[in-house]
């Protein structure tokens, strides 16, 4: 368990598919996300079998945050692509409950995410990809401390048209001394 001030990060389970399938079949939750087809039960579970096969480091987390007292999955996110030579990772998020948007929680996992990610993971540099489009995304990402880094022109084609990807980062010398500031 990663645990935050409102949120806890915990490992998938099975029984989350349903929500998930609830989600990547939202349009305005897939708006922001490389999903663009239909997704079915069977597709999502065949995704989680073989999600279980690659390296636990990467296995998607899912988010819940405390309501009295329960806890309720609210999106997930977690790390691909890393690469432990050149010390870096790729992070993704979905908050899949729409109502859960604009309350600070997918600030608050990201922020869990890269701290997990410099002083679990030990990596060197945090990378992510977000559409030009996706305004909220981009000013929680920033809040957390990313800094944009490029602009893939046209590198998206999404509802009709083709949108720019932003490429944002955080190095570890620059988390170090955001915190060091407080
Ligand atoms: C992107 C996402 C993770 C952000 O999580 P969230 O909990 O909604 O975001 P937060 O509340 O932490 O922060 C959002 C910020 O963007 C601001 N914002 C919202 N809409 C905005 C807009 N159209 N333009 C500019 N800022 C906007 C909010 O006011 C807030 O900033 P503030 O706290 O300074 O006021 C979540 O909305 C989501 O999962 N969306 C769908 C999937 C997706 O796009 N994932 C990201 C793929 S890169």
């Amino acid at each position: 368990m990663i645990n935050g001030e409102h949120l806890r990060l915990r490992a998938l389970e099975r029984s989350d598919i349903p929500l998930f399938v609830r989600w990547f079949n939202d349009p305005e939750v897939t708006d922001g996300l490389l999903t663009y087809l239909p997704l079915s039960t069977s597709d999502e579970e065949r995704w989680f079998d073989e999600m279980l096969k690659t390296p636990p480091d990467q296995h998607p987390l899912s988010i819940e945050v405390l309501e009295g007292e329960k806890w309720v999955l609210i999106g997930n996110c977690g790390y691909q692509n890393i690469d432990y030579r050149c010390r870096l990772g790729e992070i993704g998020i979905v908050i899949g409950e729409k109502a859960y948007w604009n309350k600070g929680y997918g600030t608050e996992a990201m922020r869990l995410m890269v701290r997990h990610g410099f002083e679990t993971l030990n990596l060197n540099r945090v990378f992510l990809h977000v559409y030009a489009t996706n305004q909220r995304a981009i000013q929680s990402y920033e809040k957390v401390g990313f800094v944009h880094e490029g602009r893939l022109r046209q590198d998206m084609y999404k509802n009709g048209a083709y949108i720019d990807v932003l490429v944002m980062s955080i190095l570890r010398s620059e988390w170090e001394s955001a915190r060091a500031k407080g």
